[in-house]
Order: structure tokens, then sequence, then C-alpha cells
């Protein structure tokens, strides 16, 4: 069942239903809410927890999880701000349901801000799969990602996220200890049942 208790982000949660598996922060893009991904979730690893806020920024009445200046430039001391929030919230929601560090799941926005708080908050999170990320922050501080995982998915023929900016976050994210896994689809923006199988093989295995 999936409940909602007063914490600082609206949100939803379910909790596991099998224990061995690890909580998913679940994290929407442009315009999307708290239900978006709940069924992707399921489907990458129905046994888990699952928590997924709704983005507080909103950009013409579309919940995001930070400002942006434009289509891929964003507002960087908002995405500090927004990714500390966020991690606030997860240490939170760890407190009040008993959960373990959660892996993200985040698409598009949601991938961004995940990635953000990967580099500014790392040890909110166990690692993430992000898909269709883009660097969130030009130049984060240094930040000790050893040992979490990290899954990219970027599509080939992506007209919001460039190629050589979805190479540069994995770089950056390697650079950084993550063990990084980055493929890129035949594919664009949106998500496919190539991700969602990816994803699911890529928890698996976690
Ligand atoms: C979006 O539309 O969400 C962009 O692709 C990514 C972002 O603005 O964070």
């Amino acid at each position: 069942m999936t409940t909602t208790t007063e914490l600082s982000f609206l949100h939803r949660f379910k909790p596991a239903t099998e224990p061995g598996h690890p909580p998913l922060l679940l994290l929407h893009g442009t315009g999307g809410n708290e239900d978006d991904l709940l069924h992707l979730g399921r489907m990458i690893s129905p046994a888990s927890a699952q928590l997924s806020p709704r983005g507080k920024v909103l950009e013409g009445g579309m919940p995001r999880f930070f400002r942006r200046l434009a289509e891929g430039v964003f507002d960087e001391e908002d995405v500090r701000r927004r990714a500390n929030e966020l991690a606030d919230f997860v240490d939170e929601a760890r407190a009040a349901y008993d959960l373990a560090a959660p892996i993200a799941v985040g698409f598009s926005n949601g991938a961004n801000i995940a990635a953000a708080i990967l580099l500014l908050r790392p040890e909110a999170l166990a690692g993430a799969a992000l898909l269709r990320a883009m660097v969130p922050l030009q130049d984060p501080p240094a930040a000790d990602l050893s040992g979490k995982p990290a899954l990219m998915l970027s599509g080939a023929s992506d007209p919001i996220v460039p190629a050589e900016n979805a190479k540069r976050l994995a770089a950056m994210l390697k650079a950084a200890g993550a063990t990084v896994e980055h493929r890129v689809l035949p594919t664009g923006h949106g998500l496919s049942q190539t991700d969602v199988a990816l994803a699911k093989t890529w928890i698996d295995q976690l």
C-alpha cells in the first residue's frame, strides 16, 4: 500500500514486500509528480521500498527539483540548495520509515538532481540509476563516491542532453570513485523498454 506521512516533501511511500532489496528513491522529470515513477520502480525492483517525492520548484505550474534559466542551463545556486534540501528529506524519511540508504532512480530533471546529490551529499544515497542525465554542476566540490554504483542510460538522439555532456557526467562520477556503467541507447529523451530491462539487470546485481 502507498502511504504519505508529513515530512518536508510531499511524497509517496511504499514499504518493501521482501527484505534484501534496496529502497528506491524515485525522482520524476519536469512536469511529473510523486506518482510518475511508481510503475517504473515496480518493474525494475518489485520488492523494494519506494520513496517518491514531488519536486518543489514550479516552472509554469510544472513541478521540478531545481530552477533552470533555460533548457539545459541550470541555476546552480538553486541546484545546490535543492540537492541539500532533498538529501535532508531522504535522511528524514529514512528515520521515519526505517530505511537503508536508497538507490536513486531519476529521469531527466530527477536524474540531474540525483547526480547533484551524489556530488554534494554522497552519504545520502547508496547509488543511482540516472536516466537521461546531464551535468548538474559545472564545478562540483570534490566528492568521495568510492564504492557507489551508478548506472547512466543516455539516448543517442536525445535532443535535450548532448552526448558530450552525458559523457562528461560519467567521467565526473568516475573521477570521484563511483563504479559507473554508462550505456548509450538508440533512442531519444523518452524512456524505452530497454531502459527498464537494463535498469532491472543493474539493480538485480547490486
Ligand atoms: C528537463 O526537461 O527536465 C531537462 O531535460 C533536464 C533539466 O532541466 O533538469
